[in-house]
């Protein structure tokens, strides 16, 4: 036992709320369906087990999770218009509320076949992340965090957004401290035994620049090209590391089989 034993506990839960819900989503989304069912189906999971989404009507979003589609870079946000067609590749970004307590996560999806430049993107996001998060342990520090993912990515041709950031989650959605996902070697705050945050790179294709729509929400590539995000929330132990939100059934990234 230690002192964030109880707040892990409860991390634990709405960390498997939020990766469960991306695992029943991995079932249904499919050509076809509109964005707006997406976040239909992940609102009553979330309720129905016994869950509340944190963005619906969190600062004035009125859906319960995000849908970043191809060059979108985040907050996109869901819509009966958008019917997600054959090489569409779509970001849901799942966010669960249980017993005061929040799991935030995402994972990219892809929609038949898509081209070879975005599975690679989609493939050096994923990576990019579970080599950050396979560093965590007390005594690195946040700059260790960004280091590992922009060198993995820029190595490969792609760049690091700037623009927005991971964060401390716990009995709050968004806390300090910011985690950026760039950033110099043993610099920032250092890790220490109880602390949970989310780790969430958004990486271009192209450039880093992001332009935000006239919605007020939806962030995309200032030069259009494709844009790709996953998220874990994790909690730091005393000599590692623990995912809160990694998927019940395997669920890694795209094609899940
Ligand atoms: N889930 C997002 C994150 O990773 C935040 C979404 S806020 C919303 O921090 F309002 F757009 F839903
Ligand atoms: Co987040
Ligand atoms: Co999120």
């Amino acid at each position: 036992m230690n002192n964030y034993s109880e707040k892990f506990e409860k991390m634990r839960i709405a960390g498997k709320l939020a990766a469960q819900t991306l695992d029943m989503l991995t079932e249904n989304i499919k050509e076809g369906i509109s964005t707006a069912q997406i976040d239909k189906l992940g609102y009553e999971f979330i309720r129905d087990n016994g869950g509340y989404s944190a963005p619906l009507y969190y600062r004035g979003f009125t859906k319960s999770l995000c849908t970043s589609l191809n060059h979108v870079v985040c907050h996109g946000i869901p819509s009966e218009e958008r019917i997600l067609e054959e090489g569409d590749a779509v970001n849901v970004d799942v966010t669960a509320i249980i017993d005061n307590h929040y799991g935030d996560t995402s994972r990219m999806f892809c929609i038949g076949k898509t081209s070879v430049k975005l599975n690679n993107l989609i493939d050096a996001t994923h990576e990019s992340m579970m080599r950050a998060i396979k560093i965590l342990k007390p005594g690195k520090k946040l700059g260790d965090i960004g280091h590992e993912i922009q060198t993995y990515v820029e190595e490969k041709g792609f760049s690091v957004v700037r623009d927005f950031c991971g964060h401390g989650i716990g009995t709050t959605f968004h806390e300090s401290p910011n985690i950026l996902h760039y950033g110099t070697k043993n610099t920032g705050m250092e890790l220490k035994p109880g602390m949970t945050f989310t780790i969430e790179p958004m990486i271009n294709a192209g450039k880093f620049a992001t332009k935000l729509l006239n919605d007020g929400w939806t962030a995309v590539t200032k030069d259009k090209s494709l844009s790709a995000q996953f998220e874990h929330t994790v909690g730091i132990t005393e000599n590692g590391y623990e995912i809160f939100t990694e998927s019940v059934k395997g669920y890694l990234k795209p094609p899940y089989l």
